[in-house]
């Protein structure tokens, strides 16, 4: 039964729900276990898995372990994008050899983005920005799509024959009616999902979020029936739109989300005047009341993306729960926190720039 489709989700309401019915367990009990993790991590964005055990193994034991991922580059990098490429740099740093694709092809072939834009896109605006949020070159594999890995043609062959492996009413029952250009899609992110085995790795993870859910299952099935080993996954929440809780950052919506490129004025502006609050109609009421922060959008973000501080977060929703800070207040704590995390960035991103030249090649 389609629950979700990767393409066209705009909201996901029920996690829970999602993670019964197609087969995820829980990822509380490692992320309590991961030492030094991303707030994703730790506070528990990553919700769900898919067979982490084996990768929790590797890396207690120092065995040797994969992470492969990827984006669609559909257009500006904004902080949606941003929770996956800290867990990347965090896995790097224990040890992972990274493999990181930009899907150019399903950027064309369900976006109608043209090749040489997509390609642009991949290396100005997300590659650029992988590197200055930490991420090494050292053990780093990056590809698009429409050239492929280093092993082009095991890499092509595979996502061709994992077509021998499926049929129509299985493609239906994970994605409801899809078009042809998504299918191959779906083939071409299983060959990436295969990929680092092919390249001699067996322990593969694939962080992505919880949209890209019917992949994983699609992909590991078709790797059991090709004979590889089941690669492993982790699930984690969107950060949501500035419209609400439950809402998605959309590329294609610059009121939805806070991009890399947004200057300090347009930050203040949008969070002013689009981030979904938790706070009472009135003042009076406020204070009488308080606010909620689990749906405030403004304190999701800090949660997940912005303070590292344990105590200062607590205190802040302490004080917004019991109304003694104000809507304004709070928005003006996310607003400041935005503003020096991409003024450091901005500085980060300029010495990146050098690591991207061997790239532009491909554009
Ligand atoms: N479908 C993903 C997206 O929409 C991109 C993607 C392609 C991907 N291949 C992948 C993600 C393999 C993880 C693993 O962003």
């Amino acid at each position: 039964m389609k629950l979700i489709d990767p393409w066209e989700v705009k909201e996901v309401k029920d996690y829970n729900k999602l993670m019964k019915e197609l087969g995820v367990s829980d990822f509380l009990q490692y992320s309590k276990k991961l030492k030094d993790s991303p707030l994703e991590i730790k506070r528990g964005l990553v919700l769900g898995h898919k067979d982490f055990s084996k990768i929790h193994e590797a890396i207690s034991k120092k065995k040797k372990f994969a992470i492969l991922t990827g984006l669609m580059p559909s257009g500006v990098f904004h902080f949606g994008h941003m929770s996956v490429i800290n867990q990347v740099t965090y896995y790097q740093k224990l040890g992972a050899k990274i493999y990181l694709l930009a899907a150019d092809l399903e950027a064309q072939l369900t976006r109608n983005i043209q090749e040489k834009k997509a390609r642009k896109i991949a290396i100005e605006e997300y590659l650029l920005n992988y590197f200055a949020l930490g991420l090494k070159k050292k053990n780093l594999e990056f590809y698009f799509q429409t050239i492929g890995p280093k092993k082009f043609k095991e890499y092509t062959n595979i996502s061709k024959l994992a077509s021998a492996k499926t049929n129509f009413n299985e493609v239906k029952n994970i994605y409801g009616d899809i078009t042809p250009q998504k299918l191959i899609s779906a083939l071409t992110q299983t060959a990436d999902i295969i990929y680092p085995q092919l390249e001699g790795i067996k322990t593969t993870l694939t962080p992505i979020g919880f949209d890209q859910l019917p992949h994983a299952n699609f992909a590991r099935d078709i790797a059991s029936r090709m004979g590889f080993d089941l690669p492993a996954f982790t699930f984690h929440k969107l950060i949501p739109g500035l419209q609400g809780p439950t809402t998605k950052m959309s590329s294609s919506k610059p009121e939805s989300y806070i991009g890399f490129n947004d200057d300090e004025k347009t930050v203040r502006n949008k969070i002013n005047k689009y981030a979904f609050s938790g706070g009472q109609a009135t003042l009076a009421e406020h204070k009488k009341h308080g606010g909620n922060p689990d749906v405030d959008v403004s304190f999701i973000w800090l949660k997940y993306l912005f303070e590292h501080n344990d105590k200062k977060l607590e205190k802040i929703e302490l004080d917004y729960r019991s109304g003694k800070l104000l809507t304004g207040e709070l928005k003006a704590i996310l607003i400041e926190r935005i503003n020096s995390f991409l003024k450091q960035h901005n500085q980060k991103r300029e010495k990146a720039r050098k690591e991207i030249d061997k790239f532009t090649q491909f554009q």
